[in-house]
């Protein structure tokens, strides 16, 4: 969602904020906006739209001088995307400027309480009240007034603040919403996300919840609640700023789905020592283990897609019942969760403020939370009793891909090991699967040669109106991720559907030339699947079929066309299947002219309820 960017140093600052805000660009945005500090005022500029036009504007920042500046990428949740409601918000008075991520809950109190006292505002945004707030406490001292002005806000909030007649100096704080700060050669920098400041430093600072951090030209200081000095851990980002660049590939969707082999590799090949699942990075007893009385799997989007995959096989590996909720819905339907519940939350950002609060709840139920999180030291890795992390690296399109194929990977060795502990495998089983998940980098290499043929299949179809997919079991747990995956980034309609599901209402919309995907891996109900395909093509329905090798000769039968993936043991089907599924949307995506990495709106992380 939103960004910030803020530097102080001895460069100009306006170019280094537009090439923060342009790595931040991924995130999904509707505005930006910078405010440079010349020495005698700020200079406060916004625009509308991409990030071309606020760049244009100011010449690519040469048009604005200054060393001390904030800037701004803008999701809009307060107000339409327009010039007034773009960030930086900026008081009356003209002394403070304000850069916000997250939602002030009390706006509208704290914006009575201003208009009351004579405060005229400007915008419609809840960040407007941050600005005037900190400017009606202002008495000289910037972090004195943030401070005073943080005690009387609720929400969530990640800050870059300014003012008029300071003109070496950002204060940053957080609650709920991602900030780093960072140091380097040639000046200091605050940020939503390390991406916009890798190209000058790889050590960084995680900012906690209720931290200030107080930039000037001599460095960062950084204080507690109570606005005691306090010293924080330096982290390194051992990942290259060419992970978060699209080395030579169009788009980085694609890219990403071409890393998939490698980064599946990295989280399963170092998890695997001497024919075990070692997972030392968490720390479940076995009599836990043994004591569980259910598994919640928590999660949105395609990382609670992962979540319906994981049931079946989790279920089906350890004799556990596993729940699958997405977190929107958790917090409100009275979860039954106690000291004998596994709540395991899976996110990519680790910022998604859903599985935040369900995280949340769970443990004030009782439950011990299990994340599954790619985002190191975001918020719900911190905020878990165990994390494992996915090894994809920096993702930057907005539709997920190689995040959703590691956390499938993990969700494997996670059922793989709990079930060797609860002993509802036996060796040779354990065995047997260790070797297959071991194939999987390999044969997803092996499709993605293929990808010529799923490209002229996406030149067949992209002029579609409506798509539908669908599947049993594991297969219907894809079904839902490649719907989702289609009609993020094409815009053209599309619904998932259990296979059996379809004839009780949906295949109304069955007509001549309707585009029926059917993903039939799963070789147990491939008959079943084979009866629903039928149903269908009865109906005139176009089908595009997804198989296995062993699958082809029944499902070829019954097909217009064709997608075969190699056979796999079925627990990992959705590793293989999924990737024709990620090229499909894509192509039918870039035969259609989207804009692909960055979806109409959508945001990368949504870090608002
Ligand atoms: O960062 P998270 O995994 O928590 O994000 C969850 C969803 O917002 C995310 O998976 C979303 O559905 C993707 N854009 C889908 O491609």
């Amino acid at each position: 969602m939103c960004g910030i960017v803020g530097y102080i140093g001895s460069e100009q600052a306006a170019p280094i904020l537009l090439e923060g805000l342009k790595m931040l660009e991924y995130r999904g945005y509707d505005s930006a906006g910078v405010s440079v500090h010349d020495g005698c005022r700020l200079n406060v500029i916004k625009a509308k739209g991409r990030l071309q036009a606020l760049s244009d504007m100011i010449d690519g920042g040469k048009a604005v001088c200054g060393a001390c500046g904030i800037g701004h990428t803008r999701w809009a949740t307060h107000g339409k995307p327009s010039d007034e409601n773009s960030h930086p918000q900026v008081s009356n008075s003209g002394n403070i400027a304000v850069v916000h991520n997250g939602i002030i809950e009390n706006y509208l109190q704290l914006k009575d309480f201003l208009s009351s006292r004579g405060v005229k505002f400007h915008s419609e945004t809840d960040t407007e009240v941050v600005a005037q707030l900190v400017d009606y406490y202002y008495e000289g001292d910037l972090l004195k007034a943030v401070h005073k002005a943080i005690d009387r806000i609720e929400g969530s909030y990640a800050l870059g603040i300014m003012a008029a007649d300071q003109p070496d100096k950002i204060v940053g704080v957080r609650k709920d919403s991602p900030l780093i700060v960072a140091c380097s050669e040639n000046g200091n920098f605050l940020a939503s996300d390390v991406t916009a400041v890798l190209k000058h430093t790889r050590d960084v600072i995680y900012l906690d919840d209720g931290n200030y951090a107080v930039l000037s030209l001599k460095g960062v200081e950084i204080y507690d609640s109570f606005l005691r000095p306090i010293d924080k851990k330096i982290s390194h980002v051992d990942w290259d700023i060419s992970s978060a660049e699209k080395g030579g590939y169009e788009h980085f969707m694609f890219k990403e789905i071409m890393e998939q082999p490698e980064v599946i590799r990295k989280t399963i090949a170092p998890r695997i020592r001497n024919k075990k699942i070692v997972l030392d990075e968490i720390n479940l007893s076995s009599d836990f283990i043994k004591s569980l009385s259910k598994i919640y799997i928590v999660a949105c989007g395609s990382s609670y897609h992962v979540g319906m995959v994981a049931k079946y096989n989790i279920e089906k590996l350890t004799r556990k019942p596993v729940e699958v909720a997405l977190a929107s819905e958790f917090r409100y339907c009275s979860p039954i969760v106690d000291n004998k519940t596994l709540v395991v939350c899976i996110s990519q950002s680790g910022t998604t403020a859903d599985t935040i609060a369900a995280l949340r709840e769970a443990k004030r139920l009782g439950g011990r939370v299990l994340s599954i999180v790619n985002v190191v030291g975001s918020t719900i890795a911190k905020e878990s009793d165990d994390v494992i992390y996915t090894w994809a690296g920096p993702e930057i399109a907005v539709a997920t891909t190689k995040a959703y194929s590691t956390q499938l990977a993990v969700t494997y060795l996670l059922g793989i090991y709990l079930a060797d502990c609860l002993g509802t495998i036996d060796k040779d089983e354990y065995e047997r699967f260790l070797n297959e998940i071991m194939t999987i980098p390999d044969k997803v290499e092996s499709i993605l040669k293929g990808k010529g043929h799923i490209q002229y299949l996406a030149s067949l179809y992209f002029n579609n109106q409506d798509i539908f997919f669908i599947g049993r079991n594991i297969d219907y747990a894809l079904s839902l991720e490649g719907s989702l995956k289609l009609k993020e980034i094409s815009y053209i309609h599309s619904e998932a559907y259990a296979a059996g599901e379809l004839k009780h209402g949906t295949i109304s919309l069955v007509e001549d030339g309707t585009l029926v995907i059917a993903v039939a891996t799963y070789q147990k109900l491939l008959e079943k699947t084979i009866s629903n395909i039928v149903e269908v093509k009865a109906r005139d329905a176009q089908v595009l079929s997804l198989t296995t090798e062993s699958g082809k000769p029944l499902v070829g039968q019954v097909s217009d066309n064709m997608i075969v993936i190699p056979d796999i043991d079925e627990l990992f089907l959705p590793s293989l299947a999924v990737v024709p599924l990620q090229l499909f949307a894509y192509y039918v995506a870039l035969m259609r002219g989207c804009d692909i990495d960055k979806p109409r709106n959508l945001a990368k992380s949504v870090t608002v309820e």
